[in-house]
């Protein structure tokens, strides 16, 4: 079979630190890897980038196609993303931006590529700005620290829990704080808006990463090492499946795009960050001790 043409520039930009050459010679181009919502397979393309306010941004115009594309339905599902720019590869949560915020976004995209503008002048859909965002970046205490051993690598993760958890009701409040002051004209959506929904789902797919290498991995290894720990371990495993539940009934809540019922979503939210931090602080007193007798990254 023929390589389609964006595998062509994919395996340039690979082989070349994310240089190409022919029409986007020159260009700001990076690669956007998202995952399938029902197939979760991973689905690569290369896009237009522009920095504008500080922020990396990249717009779903599929070239003023009237569907949205692929990789855009992808990522409001799966908000948590690969980054290719240039050397580097990092992961990010992809935030479309909305209401005034979209406009002046679109607005700065426009000065610096003006094809944006042609593309929207093509369709009737509003084209998607979709900011990728560096997980963490702007979260007190998420600094890289040294990893040396489990224990330290188990703190870095619950770090990001923890400040992703502070940051995602930190937006909520703020959210209701708006709707009761009656502002309701400063173009916020109804429901939740997407920044919310797609910090906590990029937190939920956090959750569920980790405590599936903990029950998969972590924990069947600590029971062998250190038999004496089982019956902590089964009660850690049983905190874990309760932050699930929950964790299951917000992802639901979430589904409706912007949420139809923020009252319930705030409740959630509630329950799942006192049941979190009642397991984190639970699984570092239990375990961190044993944890930072074992080297990570595992030495050969
Ligand atoms: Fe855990
Ligand atoms: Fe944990």
């Amino acid at each position: 079979m023929p390589m389609s043409f964006n595998q062509a520039i994919i395996e340039e930009f690979r082989a070349n630190a994310g240089r190409v050459g022919g029409p986007f010679s020159g260009g700001d181009l990076l690669l956007l890897t998202t995952t399938g919502a029902r197939s979760g397979r991973e689905h690569t393309v290369p896009l237009g980038y522009v920095r504008a306010d500080g922020l990396l941004l990249v717009v779903a115009s599929a070239a003023g196609a009237p569907d949205h594309p692929q990789w855009y339905r992808n990522l409001l599902a799966r908000p948590v993303v690969r980054v290719e720019l240039g050397p580097e590869t990092f992961e990010a949560v992809a935030v479309p931006a909305e209401g005034d915020r979209r406009g002046r976004l679109f607005e700065a995209v426009v000065r610096v590529a003006p094809g944006y503008g042609d593309y929207q002048a093509r369709t009737a859909r509003l084209l998607p700005v979709v900011v990728l965002e560096h997980p963490g970046a702007d979260a007190p205490g998420s600094g890289p620290r040294e990893v040396a051993n489990l224990a330290d690598k188990l703190l870095e993760v619950h770090t990001w829990l923890r400040s992703q958890l502070r940051y995602v009701r930190a937006e909520t409040e703020a959210h209701f704080a708006a709707g009761s002051t009656g502002s309701a004209g400063d173009g916020r959506p109804p429901g939740l808006g997407l920044q919310i929904r797609q910090h906590c789902l990029a937190l939920c797919e956090g959750l569920t990463h980790h405590h599936t290498g903990e029950d998969g991995a972590i924990f069947p290894a600590l029971a062998r090492s250190h038999p004496q720990l089982r019956p902590t371990l089964d009660r850690l495993g049983e905190e874990h499946r309760a932050v699930g539940r929950i964790k299951a009934e917000l992802v639901r809540l979430l589904a409706g795009l912007g949420t139809a019922e923020p009252e319930r979503f705030r409740a959630e939210l509630a329950r799942l960050s006192a049941a979190l931090e009642a397991h984190l602080a639970h699984e570092e007193a239990e375990l961190l001790p044993v944890l930072a007798d074992i080297p990570f990254p595992p030495r050969r």
